[in-house]
């Protein structure tokens, strides 16, 4: 199956507020000069929010960390696991068809999707509730056969109970996930045989299947707002979460009362002061000499250098001036806010256009981050 881009796109994609706080904090996970490692998580992130991985959202996702739209459009396609192409508005299902699941019956379930939903795998069904595809095993061979649906497994399945669980779905409910053979989890059928003493804490169905239920969220599209964000790691860095930029965006989300955070939550920051903008001193073309390598400045790679060049800056010297005005009128013409001040960019260039090296730009240079 080719890898690429689907042919009906949509003209844009945003994460939602609480999504935006939620990558921002993921991106504080990494060192400097590596945010780019971020790009798995976000780009899975946005696949949740949207349901599939279109074009906009994988450059929304290289132009947050800096990248070149090509670098993460190489990752989106090089992984299964993102759907290039658009899936049922319910849910796309992933039928396992590993050996387990095969000898157990994944046959079966493949032919209810064939029937259900679409002759072959990555079609929308006619009602475009639902697309299906067969994956390699997810990890549940005990529960043989399953499927992932959404977040979650359905395990256990007949060709008869899957057939079931797709009409329910349609029906506009969710299901409950787990065994669907009246298993508890992957304990014998006829029972325990042993460690029997472990039966008497149970509780209605087993550890993951509560949260899914807990949750609700087996096909819900993510946007942010189903956990409190946690950044425990901007903790154990010695940093007062509430004075990170990560903090400052989680601050903006709401935490649902009753999943109180077992690990420190940002506090709210104080209100960031409004500066009123004024334009910068801009060129029409760099100077004689060629233009300055924008991006040995931490948070600034190919695109987002493009982006300056085409704003009319093209040398450090040139940002370097800028005062608390300039950068909120640079800033306000950038797709991401902040960063600016978040990744010292002043500090940085005027290191730089006086001839002197930055730890950042030194590593830029020795690992041709951006080449
Ligand atoms: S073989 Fe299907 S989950 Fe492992």
């Amino acid at each position: 199956m080719l890898r690429r881009p689907y042919h009906d796109q949509p003209d844009s994609f945003e994460f939602t507020p609480a999504n935006t706080a939620w990558a921002e904090a993921q991106i504080t996970k990494y060192p400097e000069g590596r945010q780019a490692s971020a790009i798995i998580p976000l780009l899975w992130r946005a696949q949740e929010q949207e349901g599939w991985l279109t074009r906009p959202a994988i450059e929304y996702v290289a132009d947050m960390l800096g990248m070149a739209h090509m670098r993460a459009l190489e990752v989106a396609s090089f992984y299964f696991m993102f759907q290039l192409q658009p899936v049922g508005s319910v849910a796309n299902i992933q039928i396992c068809g590993t050996t387990t699941c095969m000898i157990c019956g994944a046959g079966e379930l493949i032919a209810v999707c064939r029937e259900k939903i679409a002759p072959k795998p990555h079609m929308l069904s006619e009602d475009g509730k639902f697309s299906w595809e067969e994956v390699e095993c997810l990890g549940a061979c005990a529960n043989a056969p399953m499927a992932q649906i959404g977040k979650d497994y359905y395990e256990d399945l007949t060709g008869e109970r899957f057939a079931e669980i797709l009409d329910e779905l349609a029906a506009g409910k969710v299901p409950v996930p787990g065994p669907q053979n009246g298993r508890y989890s992957s304990e014998p059928v006829t029972g325990l045989v042993a460690l029997t003493e472990f039966e008497s804490g149970r509780t209605q169905y087993n550890a993951s299947v509560d949260r899914a239920v807990e949750l609700g969220d087996t096909i819900k599209r993510i946007d942010g707002t189903e956990v409190p964000i946690l950044t425990p790691w901007l903790g154990k860095a010695g940093k007062a979460p509430s004075e990170t930029p990560a903090a400052k965006a989680t601050a903006k989300v709401e935490a649902p009362a009753a999943k109180p955070a077992k690990t420190p939550v940002a506090k709210a920051a104080p209100a960031a002061e409004t500066v009123e903008e004024a334009a910068p001193e801009v060129l029409t073309a760099a100077r004689e000499g060629g233009a300055d390598d924008l991006k040995m400045l931490k948070g600034v790679g190919p695109k987002l250098e493009q982006t300056l060049n085409e704003l009319g800056f093209y040398h450090f010297d040139q940002i370097a001036a800028w005062g608390p005005a300039e950068v909120a009128w640079v800033d306000n013409r950038l797709t991401f806010k902040g960063r600016i001040e978040r990744d010292g960019w002043i500090e940085q260039a005027k290191q730089l256009a006086a001839g002197e090296e930055t730890e950042f730009a030194q590593r830029a240079k020795k690992d041709k981050l951006y080449d």
